[in-house]
């Protein structure tokens, strides 16, 4: 039986009838509508419309279709179901008979998929915050292994400064730390129920909304039925938190995808993350960066998707917001895929520390750290700039670097240079004049990556993952 037919005298267009139906995708919610319908059994059996008997009856039944459901798929293949709530009324009828068509009673399917939707995303934000954690810890521990290897670091993509290879994994850790404190952010505004706002003016029944809610682990009800049951805001907060994401996992893939070439030679791609070319023998590809890169695009359009859905709509309900469980399927789906592989690849890549070192010392990359020098010996810091500046073009010309000179030629430039200007512009002293929180200084990076490690530790679920997510009491 549909959940709609009485007051229609015409069967519907067979081909619309199939193309409105939501079911092919919000099958996905099965476990959201049995925990939803769980709860509000309950709230009917407080009220007396369901009996003790009734309701566990249907308790029960919920329970055993999501076993089955999650035994054998094809207990989902229904051609008939118009959507996941038709769709669990229909099983509950088939497996309890009449009284499965009870729990309908004071009910809307506009709160029921509101509330659906929240459980998933939330349980959706759960995962991922642990995965961008396994993510950062795989940062975390490149930067540990690199320990004080070093780099050159880029502006406009020209040689800038050098850097600590750990310093530069670690800004990376920073993006990731932030991605998930928005989703836990998100997670904090979504967690209220609608159940109990009805069609859209709220149920008939006197509910307990409340008990409704904590039964579902969510903080409390909803404050009004208007906006609960058209409110996507949460759905869209979430792709707009992963297409961010995303762009930071696209960063990170395009510069892997620089450093791995020949030209630059900083990164050795894992075979077991390449592809070859069918046509040139040679090749080997970074096909998961690339597909990173290609699908944040994804990402961002799914995005796009949720709010040009919503922003036409005159409250409340409207059919439009069906749709917008596909983006956030989608996005959901390809982020814990992206995850995951830069996961992996993280934990199997290979820098080439030697040739890194190399680059961190060439094309004058000690400038900064030389004019500095002048400043502290009391030279103002634009004309040591300028000194500086001479002295690089002249390294220019001769095809040497800044210690290349000789005293007298530097004092040529300007007389406070000293001998120890050669020890002020090695390597390891030009990291080291970095030293200020955030900065690349030996020191300061060894407690950086402490610290990060902290951070990523807390930002994981205390939670048991895979585990119940909902209660059924
Ligand atoms: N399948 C629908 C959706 O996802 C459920 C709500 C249907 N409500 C309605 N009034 N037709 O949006």
């Amino acid at each position: 039986m549909k959940m709609w037919s009485g007051r229609f005298r015409q069967p519907l267009n067979p081909e619309f009838e199939s193309w409105q139906r939501s079911f092919p995708f919000d099958k996905q919610l099965l476990s959201e509508e049995v925990a939803a319908s769980s709860a509000y059994a309950a709230a009917l059996e407080k009220l007396g419309i369901l009996s003790l008997a009734e309701s566990k009856q249907i308790v029960d039944a919920l329970r055993a279709l999501e076993a089955d459901a999650a035994k054998n798929a094809a207990v989902l293949d229904d051609e008939e179901a118009e959507d996941i709530h038709h769709f669990v009324e229909r099983e509950l009828v088939k497996r309890i008979g009449e009284a499965g068509y009870k729990l309908h009673n004071g009910r809307s399917r506009n709160e029921q998929i509101a509330t659906d939707l929240r459980l998933f995303v939330r349980a959706q934000i759960d995962e991922t915050v642990d995965l961008i954690a396994d993510l950062a810890d795989a940062f975390a521990a490149k930067a540990g292994e690199a320990g004080e290897a070093e780099m050159p670091a880029y502006t406009h993509l020209q040689r800038a400064e050098p850097v600590l290879v750990a310093h530069w994994l670690l800004a990376y850790v920073e993006m990731f730390l932030r991605d998930a404190e928005r989703l836990k952010d998100c997670r904090e505004r979504l967690n209220v129920c609608p159940l109990g706002s009805g069609a859209i003016a709220g149920s008939t029944l006197p509910l307990d909304r409340s008990a409704m809610a904590k039964q579902l682990n969510f903080d409390g009800p909803t404050t009004n039925s208007m906006d609960a049951t058209s409110d996507r805001d949460f759905a869209i907060e979430f792709t707009q938190v992963l297409a961010l994401l995303g762009v930071h996992l696209s960063r990170w893939a395009e510069e892997q995808i620089i450093f791995c070439t020949q030209e630059f030679g900083f990164v050795k791609l894992p075979e077991s993350f390449s592809t070859g070319s069918s046509a040139m023998p040679q090749k080997q590809n970074p096909d998961l960066l690339e597909l990173v890169r290609g699908k944040s695009a994804r990402l961002m359009a799914n995005a796009q998707f949720m709010l040009a859905n919503v922003k036409g709509l005159a409250l409340a309900y409207n059919k439009d917001l069906q749709e917008t469980q596909i983006p956030v399927f989608d996005s959901t789906q390809t982020v814990t895929a992206m995850l995951r592989h830069c996961a992996g690849y993280m934990r199997e890549v290979q820098f080439d520390f030697e040739r890194m070192k190399q680059a961190a010392q060439a094309h004058s990359m000690n400038a900064f750290a030389a004019a500095t020098y002048l400043a502290r010996k009391g030279v103002a810091f634009r004309r040591a700039h300028e000194v500086i500046g001479a002295a690089v073009r002249l390294c220019i010309d001769k095809g040497c670097e800044l210690e290349g000179l000789s005293l007298d030629e530097l004092k040529a430039l300007n007389p406070a240079f000293e001998n120890d200007f050669y020890q002020a512009v090695k390597l390891q002293a030009v990291l080291d004049c970095h030293d200020v929180v955030g900065g690349t200084a030996r020191g300061r990076v060894k407690n950086a990556l402490a610290d990060a490690k902290e951070r990523i530790a807390k930002i994981r679920n205390s939670k048991v993952r895979g585990g119940a997510v909902y209660a059924h009491t």
